[in-house]
């Protein structure tokens, strides 16, 4: 679990910007070939434009696998893709995390305890051999493991169809989490409906479903959800078509469903980035993913007008705590070979969390 970020010093936090970028670039340079800084689509500018490789969770935990020279993995992106980064790269390689509070409210929302008390829950009311848990990138180290341990897989937002396909030709229904809605999007995408579907609750006994429920649906779509995609409404998607005739809108399938089905098109955030790019000038895109995204694709795309789905600025506050100057507070620690705020899972854990990222890896 996340320990506290210490306060940073007065030289961090009180630089300006221009002396932070120029110590950053020193650092940087000075560590050379030994460091290789990975960021998310989601970060703040400041930090993205050191980013040795971009990507969306997916992409980028290919990246850090496929890396195996760097000594030091700089994430910036948010603590589950650090710990993924960790499980992927090889024993020689440290992954750093610039401030350890940056979290994911979604990845909280489902535990192992209760995971696994769902799990014992539902063996007695359905043939526990036949049901493959798959869980969301967007998880703990300990859930991957739990879910490589029980024959399912780790999918992100971009593999969810091919990872679902996969277990469904293992098994003949899913518990999925810790996001209902990229579960319910993705069984939705498959031609599945929504009698196929229960959503497990759980802080309510049995999940809040009865036996009939756990026998009959395909999915078991665990109760919980993204902050900032699940303020994307289907007024936002109305008004935007109203305000703006001929608006192609392009969501992340971490919105709700209704959103989602009136989208134009849904994808993750690699996704989204190719389908703006893809797009002829002139035209008009809402975006339904977190700002961060949205502010570069508008800046880096003059030629067509991008914006926000929601109006209503929506920044992901913890991928917004990684910093210039936290950047910065690593990369300086490195170049003195004093390695703070190493992401680390422990061997066992690390062990069955791979079977199930590499499983992923696999399929896709
Ligand atoms: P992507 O895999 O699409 O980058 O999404 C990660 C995420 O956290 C979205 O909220
Ligand atoms: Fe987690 Fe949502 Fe932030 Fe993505 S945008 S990291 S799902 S809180």
């Amino acid at each position: 679990m996340f320990r506290v970020q210490a306060p940073l010093a007065e030289r961090y936090t009180g630089a300006d910007p221009d002396d932070l970028a120029a110590r950053i670039g020193a650092a940087k340079a000075g560590l050379g070939e030994r460091l290789f800084i990975l960021g998310h689509h989601y970060q703040r500018d400041e930090v993205m434009s050191w980013a040795d490789a971009r990507g969306d969770s997916f992409g980028l935990s290919r990246m850090a696998a496929d890396n195996s020279s760097a000594d030091y993995v700089v994430f910036c992106g948010v603590h589950f893709m650090a710990e993924s980064a960790d499980i992927l790269t090889a024993d020689h390689q440290q992954v750093v995390l610039p401030d350890l509070n940056a979290g994911c409210s979604m990845a909280g929302m489902a535990d192992l305890d209760a995971v696994e008390e769902a799990w014992e829950a539902l063996d007695d009311v359905v043939d526990i051999d036949r049901l493959v848990p798959i869980t969301y990138m967007n998880s703990s180290a300990a859930l991957k493991a739990f879910v490589g341990r029980h024959g399912g897989a780790v999918c992100t937002s971009s593999n969810a169809r091919a990872v679902i396909t996969w277990a469904l030709e293992r098994g003949d229904k899913l518990l999925f989490f810790p996001d209902q809605h990229l579960g319910r999007n993705t069984a939705f995408q498959l031609g599945y409906d929504a009698a196929d579907m229960r959503v497990w609750d759980p802080k309510r006994d049995f999940g809040g479903l009865d036996e009939l429920d756990a026998k009959e649906a395909t999915f078991l779509l665990w109760k919980g959800h993204c902050s900032v995609h699940q303020r994307f409404r289907v007024q936002h998607v109305e008004a935007a078509r109203t305000e703006h005739p001929g608006v192609e809108v392009i969501v992340h399938p971490e919105c709700s469903h209704e959103v989602v089905e009136l989208a134009d098109q849904v994808g993750s955030t690699d996704y989204i980035i190719k389908a703006v790019d893809a797009a002829p000038p002139g035209s008009t895109l809402a975006i339904g993913t977190e700002i961060h995204l949205v502010q570069r694709l508008a800046a880096e795309h003059r030629d067509k007008t991008v914006f926000s789905l929601d109006p209503l600025i929506c920044p992901c506050s913890t991928m917004f705590r990684i910093d210039a100057a936290h950047l910065c507070w690593v990369l300086e620690n490195l170049v003195d070979s004093n390695v703070v705020n190493r992401i680390t899972v422990d061997p066992d854990t690390a062990e069955w969390a791979r079977v199930a990222l590499q499983r992923m890896l696999d399929i896709t």
